[in-house]
């Protein structure tokens, strides 16, 4: 369990710039949340080092950006319009709607993940359970958690479609396209980045289980007899990229996802849970899809997605070995870990512990004084180079400089620099680093070799 409280993160993430509410003025959407300006450059930051990581450094992957919207076929053969549900109760006095298996489990009914849904309404029944309002309940009717919508201006049921619940299915209806593009060696995967869809009965806990969100995924087509070394790889793949965004190794559990309780397509999962201050969560997820979605759109679509090894040897639908990753999750957990308090010189100091390459601001400059026009305007000589050196550099010259340091280590900067009378006579500055608050001087001149731009 972390130490750290979720309101103190929630508190921090509002006031300083990164998340806020969603339609905040209108009184909120619920599953919703903004990201602020600091907020979007440490989602990025994550992004760009998952790119960097699993993209631009391999050779046997290949990035793509497919259309969110999709031709409903899709969702048909992929099981989703089908299997896609959530098993949900009505409160009969007030009509709120209620996750049968959560309150199952909120009454501390055990092995509910292999209950089927018959199951679910006797325990519901045989526990006199009630709603969260104390009211009786209807029995379970099965929701899908796809949006729905139309595309063009004719609402019959040729125009309909869905936002897409996952990345996955973009890269499946794009296999062939890479293969006769790019003529890849197995095994090769497909990445993709992007928002996905979840009409959530019961979104909470901030940006941990919303209804808009971000996934990273990986679609790996392999022969089937390596799904088992390969499925090894990709799940230590993954663990490395946890450990490469800082978060605690202790805090990050591989769990074996139970049969009754995998996705319709999985035929193994290890979920990847971690820490968070609201309890021991799921974070990311990797599955052994098997050939379930090529078959099955290469059947629907009548279109032959087997892949042809270059050795002559028979051709056959890859299997898939899939590690996803929920952005917003990571941005979550990286915060929950960052998240500090120590004392300095007798109080409390809030400070966010962020790996530099995550860091939304890099540096900051100050002038010592801001009422002293020959200090400002030494000042904006160096951030004018810092930020043409590093891009996200901050200009602060507001409040004292006490303020100015709590500040920036409440949002993370790893380095507050200063520009002070010295500066003047002997054009060095001081450099405070966030962790021990210890200051050093350094030469302008040294100031963009020294300090590391990772
Ligand atoms: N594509 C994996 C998931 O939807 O969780």
């Amino acid at each position: 369990m972390s130490e750290t409280k979720l309101e103190d993160i929630v508190s921090l993430a509002k006031r300083r710039g990164f998340i806020y509410q969603g339609s905040e003025i209108y009184g909120g959407l619920a599953g919703t949340w903004d990201y602020g300006p600091l907020g979007v450059q440490l989602k990025r930051n994550i992004v760009d080092a998952w790119w960097k990581f699993f993209v631009e450094s391999r050779e046997d992957v290949y990035g793509i950006d497919a259309a969110i919207l999709m031709n409903q076929k899709v969702w048909q053969a992929s099981g989703h319009v089908d299997g896609f549900n959530d098993p949900l109760v009505e409160d009969m006095k007030n009509k709120k709607r209620h996750r049968a298996d959560h309150l199952l489990e909120d009454a501390g009914i055990e092995n509910v993940a292999a209950m089927s849904v018959e199951q679910m309404n006797e325990a519901l029944k045989v526990n006199a359970i009630k709603s969260p309002d104390g009211n009786p309940l209807s029995d379970i009717r099965q929701f899908n958690m796809m949006f729905k919508t139309q595309v063009g201006a004719s609402e019959d049921d040729t125009s309909v479609s869905y936002l897409r619940p996952e990345t996955a299915q973009g890269m499946f209806v794009n296999f062939k396209n890479v293969v006769d593009s790019f003529s890849p060696n197995m095994p090769f995967a497909l990445a993709q980045v992007g928002k996905s869809f979840r009409n959530e009965i019961s979104p909470r806990d901030f940006i941990f289980r919303l209804r808009e969100m971000e996934l990273m995924e990986l679609e790996v087509f392999i022969h089937p007899d390596s799904w088992k070394e390969q499925f090894e790889i990709w799940l230590k793949l993954q663990q490395e990229f946890y450990i490469y965004l800082g978060l605690p190794e202790d805090k990050i559990h591989q769990i074996e996802v139970p049969a009754e309780d995998r996705a319709h397509y999985s035929k193994h999962s290890i979920d990847t849970e971690f820490d968070f201050a609201i309890g021991q969560k799921e974070l990311g997820g990797c599955a052994y899809r098997t050939d379930y979605d090529l078959k099955a759109h290469s059947a629907a679509s009548g279109k032959n997605l087997n892949y042809i090894p270059k050795d002559g040897s028979v051709p056959y639908i890859p299997h898939v070995i899939e590690p996803t990753f929920g952005l917003d999750r990571l941005v979550l957990a990286v915060m929950d870990s960052a998240y500090s308090v120590d004392q300095q010189k007798g109080e409390d100091r809030t400070f966010l512990k962020l790996p530099e390459h995550l860091a939304p601001v890099k540096m900051a400059i100050s002038p010592l004084l801001k009422n002293k026009p020959e200090l400002v305007a030494k000042a904006r000589e160096v951030f004018v180079a810092a930020k043409k050196h590093y891009g996200s550099v901050l200009w602060d010259d507001n409040g004292n400089i006490g303020k100015r340091y709590r500040r920036q280590d409440e949002i993370g900067t790893p380095q507050c620099v200063v520009i002070d009378f010295q500066t003047l006579e002997d054009d060095t500055v001081t450099v405070r680093d966030r962790d021990t608050t210890n200051q050093i001087r350094v030469p302008i001149a040294d100031l963009l070799s020294k300090i590391n731009n990772s």
